[in-house]
C-alpha cells in the first residue's frame, strides 16, 4: 500500500473516532497533526513528500496541521538573541527559519502547505524557496518580507518559539520526523 494511503486511512479513522465520541456534545473537530522536523533531514523530506503532502491534498478538510521546523537543532542565548546550531548545518538553519517565517506570514495551512511541500520536494529547499513562494503564494506575501524576517528579530523570535515547543515535548522527541496525532 502506498505510504500516503496508509496515513490517509489512519487520519480518517481518527476523525471517525473523534466524531463518535463528540457527536452528542459538539461538532466534529479535525484531526490535529503536529510535525516536528528539520528542513534538510532526508527522512523528514521523505515523510513530507510521500505521505504528508499527498494526504493533505486529499484530506485538508479533516486536518488541523502544525508544522514546527527546528527538530534536532540546539539554541544558545546570545544577549537578546538566540543562536542556532542545526544538524545539517547553516543551510538547514536558514531553511528552518524561512519556513517559520512563511508559516507566520501565510498564517494558515491552506496557504503555506503548497509552498513548504514545494521546498521539501526540491533538490535544494534553500535555493528553491523564493521560486516556491512565488509559484504557490504569489499574492499573499512578498519574498522581501520573508528575507527580512529570516535574518531579523522576527525570524529569531519565531525560531526560539519553535525551540521551546520542541524542547517542551513530553515525552521528548528522540528522532525526526516526530509526528503527533491528536497530541
Ligand atoms: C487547530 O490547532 C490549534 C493548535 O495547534 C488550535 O489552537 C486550534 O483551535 C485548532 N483548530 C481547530 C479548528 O481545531
Ligand atoms: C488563509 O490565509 C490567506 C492569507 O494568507 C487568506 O487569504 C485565506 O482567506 C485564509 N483562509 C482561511 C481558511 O482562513
Ligand atoms: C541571511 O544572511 C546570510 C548571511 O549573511 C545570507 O547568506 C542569507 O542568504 C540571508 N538569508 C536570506 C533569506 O536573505
Amino acid at each position: 500500500m502506498k505510504l500516503h494511503v496508509q496515513l490517509a486511512i489512519v487520519l480518517s479513522l481518527w476523525a471517525v473516532e473523534s466524531r463518535c465520541v463528540t457527536a452528542k456534545t459538539r461538532l466534529l473537530s479535525p484531526v490535529q497533526l503536529s510535525l516536528f522536523y528539520e528542513t534538510y533531514c532526508p527522512d523528514c523530506r521523505h515523510f513530507m513528500m510521500n505521505q504528508l503532502c499527498p494526504t493533505w491534498l486529499r484530506l485538508e478538510d479533516i486536518m488541523n496541521i502544525s508544522l514546527i521546523p527546528f527538530g534536532n537543532a540546539k539554541e544558545i542565548q546570545n544577549g537578546q538573541n538566540w543562536q542556532f546550531v542545526c544538524q545539517h548545518e547553516e543551510d538547514e538553519c536558514q531553511g528552518n527559519t524561512i519556513q517559520a517565517c512563511m508559516i507566520h506570514y501565510l498564517k494558515n495551512a491552506t496557504s503555506y502547505m503548497p509552498v513548504i511541500c514545494c521546498m521539501e520536494s526540491a533538490s535544494s529547499p534553500l535555493t528553491e524557496a523564493q521560486r516556491c513562494l512565488q509559484a504557490h503564494a504569489p499574492t499573499e506575501v512578498l519574498w522581501d518580507t520573508i528575507k527580512s524576517c529570516v535574518n531579523g528579530s522576527k525570524g529569531n523570535e519565531l525560531m526560539h518559539q519553535n525551540a521551546q515547543m520542541t524542547n517542551e515535548l513530553e515525552p521528548p522527541h528522540n528522532y525526526v520526523p516526530w509526528i503527533l496525532i491528536n497530541g
